[in-house]
C-alpha cells in the first residue's frame, strides 16, 4: 500500500520509507531524461544490450574489485550491484576502504599516484576501465560530493556555472544555474545574492552548493563521501531530505559513518571491515551487502551484527 507523503514526514524515520519509495519506482519509468543529461551518456559509455525492464535495474556493478596503493593491497575482492534510482550506503570502520571503493566508481583514484584498480566496474554494462574509455567522460556522468564542502573562491553563480562552462553547456546558462540551485534546495536562500562569494555561505549551504555544482552538469550518478560529517543535525536533516528528493532523478552512493543515517536514507547497504592478512598487511573487504532494512534488522554475518550493535572495536 502506498504510504502517504505527509505521514512519512511526520513519523520517525524508518528504514521502511525506502521501501515505500521504491514501490513507486517499479513501473520502469525511472529513467528520467533529465538524469541522463540532454544526450544521455556518450555512446562509448553505453552498452545498449544491457537495458533492463526492471525497476531495480543495476546501473553500476563492481565485480572482484581490488585496489592497490603502490604495493599496499588496500581493498580486496569487492563485488556489489548499485541499483538505479536508489541510495546505496557504504558503512564500516575507519580505514576499511569505503572512500577508496567510492572513488573507484568514477575513476577518481586515477588521480592518486600509485593507485591501481583491477577487477571490473561496469556502468550501463560497460567497463569504465576498459580501453578507450575517457575518465573525464565517466566523471561527467558519475559526479562526486566530498566530505568537506569545497566551493571555489568564486561567486555562488560561478561555482554552479563552472562545470557547465567547462562542458560547453552554456545555452540557457542562468536557467541551468537556477535549476541546479533549486534541485539542491538552495535557491530560495541565495537567489538575491548570486554574486556573493560562496565562501560566505554556512557549512550546510556550502555543501548544498557543492551538490548544486555536481548536479548542474546533469550527471546520472552522485557519489557522496560523508557529505554530512561536518554539518550540524539541522543541516544534516536538510541534506538527507534533499537526497530523498534527488534519488527520484539520480542514483546515489553514500559513504557514511553514521549508521542511523545509512538506515534512514539508504535502500541497500554495504558493510565493509578491515583485517590483517598472514603477512601482517591490513586490508579492507566487503563483509555483507543487502537491503538496508534486512542488513540492519537481520544481518547474515556476525561481524555486521557486532558493528551495528556497537560491539565492534
Ligand atoms: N591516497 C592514498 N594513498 C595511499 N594509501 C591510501 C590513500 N587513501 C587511502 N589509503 C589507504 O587505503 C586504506 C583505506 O582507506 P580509505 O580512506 O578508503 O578508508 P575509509 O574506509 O574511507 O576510512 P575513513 O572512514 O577513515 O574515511 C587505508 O589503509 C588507507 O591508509
Ligand atoms: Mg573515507
Amino acid at each position: 500500500m502506498a504510504v502517504n507523503e505527509t505521514d512519512r514526514r511526520t513519523e520517525p524515520v524508518q528504514v521502511e520509507t525506502r521501501t515505500s519509495r521504491g514501490a513507486r519506482l517499479t513501473d520502469g519509468s525511472q529513467a528520467s531524461p533529465r538524469a541522463l543529461g540532454p544526450q544521455g551518456p556518450p555512446k562509448g559509455l553505453v552498452d545498449a544490450s544491457h537495458a533492463s525492464p526492471s525497476g531495480t535495474e543495476t546501473l553500476i556493478r563492481l565485480s572482484g574489485v581490488d585496489i592497490h596503493y603502490g604495493k599496499t593491497h588496500a581493498v580486496r575482492d569487492v563485488s556489489l550491484p548499485v541499483a538505479r534510482n536508489r541510495i546505496t550506503a557504504m558503512i564500516g570502520p575507519s580505514g576499511c576502504g569505503k572512500s577508496t571503493v567510492l572513488r573507484s566508481i568514477n575513476r577518481m583514484n586515477d588521480l592518486i599516484p600509485g593507485a591501481k584498480v583491477t577487477g571490473e566496474i561496469t556502468y550501463h554494462g560497460k567497463d569504465i576501465y576498459g580501453p578507450g574509455v575517457d575518465p573525464i567522460a565517466v566523471r561527467r556522468y558519475i559526479g562526486m560530493v566530498f566530505q568537506k564542502a569545497n566551493p571555489f573562491p568564486k561567486s555562488i553563480y560561478d561555482n554552479v556555472a563552472y562545470g557547465l562552462r567547462i562542458n560547453g553547456m552554456t545555452d540557457g546558462l542562468a536557467d541551468r544555474v537556477e535549476r541546479a540551485l533549486r534541485g539542491a534546495a538552495l535557491w530560495d536562500e541565495v537567489k538575491d545574492n548570486l554574486k556573493k562569494s560562496a565562501l560566505a555561505l554556512s557549512g550546510g549551504q556550502q555543501q548544498r552548493l557543492c551538490i548544486a555544482r555536481a548536479i548542474a552538469v546533469e550527471p546520472e550518478v552522485l557519489l557522496m563521501d560523508e557529505p554530512c560529517s561536518a554539518l550540524d543535525p539541522i543541516a544534516t536533516a536538510r541534506i538527507e531530505a534533499l537526497m530523498n528528493e534527488l534519488v527520484e532523478d539520480y542514483t546515489i552512493v553514500i559513504v557514511t559513518h553514521n549508521m542511523q543515517q545509512a538506515a534512514r536514507v539508504s535502500d541497500a547497504t554495504a558493510f565493509y571491515s578491515a583485517d590483517v592478512d598472514g603477512a601482517g598487511e591490513r586490508y579492507g573487504f566487503l563483509v555483507e551487502f543487502d537491503d538496508t532494512q534486512r542488513l540492519f534488522s537481520n544481518p547474515s554475518d556476525p561481524r555486521t551484527e557486532d558493528y551495528i550493535t556497537g560491539r565492534f572495536g
